[in-house]
């Protein structure tokens, strides 16, 4: 059997509110996403570098992705100083429970990535997974992303950073690998 098409389509704005609501809530994505308020009330807004896109499974609306350049007080405050300006932070959930596990996830990540670098201004993306919430680990190592170092986040505990950097430009390995000092 083929396949099904995996793709990343636009948030229409009156899809948006009932489809996230309904998966935030879901127990699978609450456990790891938090309040579904503040992310309902998220937006790429005008913010350089920021976007978001539903999962298109077979066309259908399975899934959401979301991507935004991480402030630079915001990775000091979680002690993350070795990540460059200008690195794009990536959330994502399958709000679909019966879907999860079936490489919709991984696949959606990778094309998030591919159009990541188009833009030449973007370093690495990054992610981070709690270190109990094996599924997003081993979907996000699918799609290219490496456990870059273990942390510990005051509210969800311990933490992997995974990062992804653009294969063709081996001067970004160097970047990262160079923890600035504190
Ligand atoms: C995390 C998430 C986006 C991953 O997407 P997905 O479509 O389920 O992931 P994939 O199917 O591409 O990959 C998951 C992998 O983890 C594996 N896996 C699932 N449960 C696992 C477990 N308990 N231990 C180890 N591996 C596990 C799957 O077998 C699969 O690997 P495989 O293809 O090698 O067999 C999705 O599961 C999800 O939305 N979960 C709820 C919300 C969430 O956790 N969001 C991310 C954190 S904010």
């Amino acid at each position: 059997m083929e396949s099904p098409s995996i793709e990343l389509g636009p948030v229409e704005s009156s899809a948006r509110g009932a489809l996230l609501s309904e998966w935030l809530r879901r127990p699978h994505v609450a456990r790891w996403w938090g309040e579904a308020e503040a992310a309902l009330a998220w937006s790429p807004g005008e913010a350089d570098g920021s976007g978001e896109s539903f999962i298109l499974h077979d066309q259908r609306p399975v899934g959401y992705v979301r991507w935004q350049r991480v402030l630079r007080c915001d990775l000091d405050a979680a002690g993350l100083h070795e990540v460059p300006d200008g690195a794009i932070d990536i959330d994502i959930l399958i709000g679909e429970p019966e879907l999860t596990g079936c490489g919709v996830g991984s696949r959606a990540l990778s094309q998030l990535l591919e159009r990541l670098w188009r833009d030449p201004s973007v370093p690495l993306a990054g992610m981070s997974a709690s270190a109990a919430n094996e599924s997003a680990l081993r979907a996000y190592e699918k799609a290219g992303f490496r456990r870059r170092r273990a942390y510990t986040d005051p509210r969800w505990g311990p933490m992997w950073l995974m990062i992804a950097e653009r294969a063709d430009d081996p001067t970004r390995s160097r970047a990262i690998d160079s923890p600035r000092s504190k």
